[in-house]
């Protein structure tokens, strides 16, 4: 963090930004991720026994149960951050939905953090909500660590999956450990910086240092006499990887080019460690962020911070929502008078909410890094700024294109124009993507996932009294169209019947499919075709 505020000697704003790591896990369904934060929050010592995180899973509500149940016991904002202290460093570990939850707000949980955390399941390499997240991950040039997971397991060779790593994600990957073996002969793993073997010992907790044993060398008598396939195996593995893989190199790290690779089984507690020392060690801390007017470093004196998350629905009687905010420089307390940039007007906040050890508390202090939840009744919206200092526009909080495509089907046709109105509303919110034709009427949808489909009913009924079901629409693709004045006007006419507005009045393209989209692009060479929007630019 390199800071025209970090010249004098450390004030404690700067010593408290430095110690943070705010990162988010990445991963398909059912690769682990569940487990894996449940082992880091034991490990961190956030919570102390296994089945906490797991119980929010378990309960495998319907959709429609699962947004009564949710908003019952506030689970998905008492789980959505979890902080904890590990060796001096302020973790702060950012939920991101998997299963039919995926929403946009995936993808923009991690847009507020520095670092993610990739777990591949071993046995299916890597799967496609990985890729997606990784797209984001790489917009953003965000420092990935890896780690492959259920090496207790009958699993794919590692080399293999190494290369699938660097061959789809496009991400050079540096072994820090090496797994001896696999399934039922999972002897452990190497670690190749300190040439040590880690022994696997499962139904060990290994939660603690002293129960994690170590051999020196790659050769251990032991290794050799009691796995001597796996043994030799992993020894012409390693010459491969001694001699092919990529070196850990900490600058490729932070610029998102490499990424250390660790082997585990998160189940069994293992590897564990070695992910939060990779955390405290490599992740950077809060790093500085780009405005439209200026940079704002974190150790900047002035609070400021970005709305990128949404949870509405705690209470509908009032409209409740939370509104999470990334600190991107200052510090907040309680009280604090702050400007909200898109309504130029003043605000206090005094009841934000902290997520530390998972339990909603009222907090009086947190950090550029940080997250916190303020309670407002729909002032707060994605990708609004508040800050103490100038009026700035903080950058990247994108709007992802859409893929599933619907429009609205209203049970009483009478509530059309309140259909409409609520629509803009919650496109404005950012619960789903609206787009209005040029054209025709009737709003068309877009979401990333079904659950906001079903996110968006729940509210039109609750909020607006309104019943609504939804039909698909043939479109396939949103991509939102640029160029200049003269090339845009000739493009508008041309296409006016493919053509929409979206919440912020932002012109898209609505293909049918991939032929016209390819046609299209081909006859206006000086369209450009994004797929991608910034909250803000239009
Ligand atoms: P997710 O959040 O990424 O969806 O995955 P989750 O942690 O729920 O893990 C998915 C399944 O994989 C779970 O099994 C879990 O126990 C198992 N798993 C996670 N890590 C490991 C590992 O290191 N080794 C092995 N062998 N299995 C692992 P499940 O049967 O779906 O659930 P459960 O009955 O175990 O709770």
């Amino acid at each position: 963090m390199s800071s025209q505020y970090a010249d004098n000697s450390a004030t404690t704003l700067q010593r408290e930004v430095e110690r943070r790591r705010t990162f988010a896990i990445i991963s398909h369904p059912d690769a682990g991720k569940t487990t894996l934060t449940e082992k880091l929050l034991m490990y961190g010592g956030a919570i102390r026994s296994a089945g906490t995180v797991k119980a929010k899973k378990s309960n495998q509500f319907a959709t429609s149960d699962w947004m009564e149940v949710e908003k019952q016991r506030g689970i998905s904002v008492a789980s959505s951050v979890m902080q904890f202290e590990h060796q001096g460093c302020v973790i702060n570990l950012l939920d991101t939905p998997g299963h039919q939850d995926f929403s946009e707000d995936t993808y923009r949980v991690l847009t507020a953090v520095d670092a993610a955390l990739m777990v591949i399941d071993a046995a299916k390499g890597v799967e496609a909500q990985t890729i997606k997240l990784l797209e984001v991950c790489r917009l953003r040039k965000t420092p990935v660590i890896t780690f492959i997971n259920k090496m207790d397991r009958e699993v794919r060779e590692p080399l293999e999956l190494i290369d699938e790593i660097e061959d789809i994600l496009k991400l050079g990957c540096a072994p820090i450990t090496w797994p001896v073996g696999m399934g039922k002969d999972f002897a452990g793993v190497y670690d190749l910086h300190k040439a040590q073997m880690l022994k696997f010992m499962p139904g060990v907790n290994n939660l603690g240092d002293e129960s994690i044993e170590v051999l020196d060398g790659a050769d251990h008598p032991f290794l050799r006499d009691h796995y001597p396939i796996a043994h030799a195996s992993f020894k012409e593995e390693l010459e491969v990887v001694e001699a092919a893989a990529e070196p850990f190199d900490h600058e490729a790290f932070l610029n998102g080019n490499i990424s250390p690779v660790f082997f585990g089984s998160a189940i069994n507690n293992f590897g564990v460690r070695d992910i939060l020392q990779a955390l405290v060690e490599w992740a950077p801390a809060p790093r500085p962020r780009e405005a439209k007017q200026r940079t704002v470093y974190p150790d900047a004196p002035d609070f400021t911070g970005i709305v990128f998350k949404i949870q509405a629905n705690m209470n509908p009687q009032h409209r409740d929502r939370i509104a999470f905010l990334r600190i991107c420089s200052g510090e907040y307390r309680q009280g604090l008078k702050v400007k909200h940039v898109r309504s130029a007007k003043p605000i206090r906040l005094d009841h934000a909410i902290t997520f530390m050890a998972q339990e909603r508390a009222h907090l009086s202090s947190a950090y550029a890094g940080d997250i916190i939840g303020i309670p407002n009744h729909g002032k707060l919206r994605i990708g609004d700024v508040i800050t103490q200092g100038d009026m700035i526009e903080l950058e990247g909080i994108p709007h992802f294109s859409p893929e599933i495509f619907k429009v609205a089907r209203l049970n009483d046709p009478l509530r059309a124009k309140q259909l409409n109105k609520a629509l803009k509303e919650l496109g404005e919110e950012g619960t789903i993507q609206v787009f209005d034709p040029l054209e025709k009427t009737g709003i068309v949808l877009g979401a990333v996932g079904q659950l906001q489909f079903e996110t968006v009913a729940h509210r039109l009924l609750t909020e607006y009294k309104i019943d609504a079901a939804f039909d698909r629409v043939p479109v396939q693709k949103a991509l939102w169209v640029k160029g200049d004045d003269a090339h845009m006007k000739k493009f508008t006419q041309a296409n006016a019947n493919r053509l929409a507005r979206d919440a912020a009045g932002a012109l898209a393209f609505m293909s049918p499919n991939r032929a016209v989209l390819e046609l299209t692009m081909e006859k206006w060479p000086d369209i450009t075709f994004q797929s991608t929007r910034e909250i803000g630019a239009v």
